[in-house]
């Protein structure tokens, strides 16, 4: 049966009814290809150009009213893909964007392994803005642990409650953590109760993919790292199950007063369902550079290449991996230099 548009009750017209994560994919593919050529080039600034412009130019094909709640920053210094800009043809779906075109900058100047390309979606209004709070402590985990996750209690407690949730010793809990002077008290908690550290230069969105996938080497993340990565993670957790708990936290005192001027709460935690909340989820990602969780692109031959990416919905729990060949001579012929 054909519904007309008019019969559709008015609470579900706003409802993005259709997979989009199936385009976003396209999305993130365009710009891990394009990021892919600045592998090891020591430009992170280009290798960050080249995944926006292309991410841009691919996201503008995707039929809805999108408006950036996660981007590449204010109008004024992001010419494209800045917070409050709207993308789209303006038809149904309406819908939030968190874009991070590479997650993993220096990563991906330096051929680092775990750079991304990423991007999620969900219903208008339901994605947390971040505001000046850039920076964000976070804790995520699996489904089996999502319980005991609680930045409120000391971290070594934490640690023996995971291992017994998990039925493993204390000695074989490993937490990733961004290798950073400000984790140096946190890392020492975790060691001094005799778990383990996988500490990372950067790709905190990667390192909590792993965090909640259950069968991945990694049973925690913790640490400091951004709120925009934090939103982002949190939709991938709500679409692949697990919990993250984020604190926000700007670490210069006037970025802190100006946060509490403005009414933010610093002290609360916030769970997935507060960093995004609505079941109407999407998120794909794209590996730029080989990592844990998803491969890097590879070149084929003169003009080939592979991408393999994370495919996503939460409504219906769905996770697809998706391996494409790409034919990079024909994909520059339709769209351009631009798309690698
Ligand atoms: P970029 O891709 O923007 O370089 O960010 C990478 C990243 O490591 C994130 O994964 C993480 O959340 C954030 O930077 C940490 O910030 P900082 O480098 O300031 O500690």
């Amino acid at each position: 049966m054909s519904i007309h548009p008019h019969e559709i009750p008015g609470d579900l017209v706003d409802r993005p009814d259709r997979n989009l994560a199936l385009e976003l994919v396209r999305v993130t593919e365009a710009a891990a290809l394009a990021a892919a050529r600045m592998v090891g080039r020591g430009e992170k600034e280009a290798a960050d150009q080249a995944a926006v412009d292309a991410m841009r130019l691919v996201l503008d094909t995707v039929r809805m009213d999108g408006v950036v709640v996660i981007g590449e920053g204010e109008k004024d210094e992001a010419p494209m893909l800045y917070n409050g800009e709207r993308i789209g043809d303006g038809s149904h779906p309406h819908v939030d964007i968190a874009v991070d075109p590479l997650e993993g900058t220096t990563l991906t100047a330096k051929g680092m392994p775990s750079a991304l390309s990423v991007i999620a979606l969900s219903e208008q209004g339901s994605m947390f803005d971040p505001g000046p709070c850039y920076y964000m402590e976070k804790l995520a985990g699996g489904p089996d642990v999502a319980h005991v996750l609680d930045l409120d209690r000391p971290l070594g407690e934490t640690l023996r409650l995971v291992a017994e949730a998990k039925g493993i010793t204390l000695g074989d809990v490993l937490v990733v953590v961004l290798d950073r002077p400000r984790h140096e008290e946190g890392i020492r908690e975790v060691r001094e109760a005799g778990a383990r550290v996988r500490l990372i230069t950067d790709g905190d969105v990667s390192a909590a993919l792993q965090a909640v996938t259950t069968d991945a080497p990694v049973d925690l993340l913790w640490g400091i790292g951004g709120t925009p990565e934090g939103v982002i993670s949190a939709a991938a957790i709500k679409c692949l199950g697990g919990q993250l708990v984020g604190r926000r936290g700007p670490r210069a005192a006037e970025a802190r007063r100006a946060a509490l001027d403005a009414g933010y709460d610093l002290e609360r935690q916030l769970t997935v369902d507060d960093l995004v909340r609505s079941e109407d989820c999407f998120f794909s990602a794209t590996g730029v550079t080989d990592g844990d969780v998803l491969e890097g692109v590879r070149y084929q031959g003169a003009r080939g290449a592979t991408t393999e990416s994370l495919v996503m919905r939460a409504r219906s729990g769905t996770v697809r991996r998706v391996h494409a060949r790409h034919d990079r001579a024909k994909l520059r012929s339709v769209a351009g230099e631009r798309l690698g």
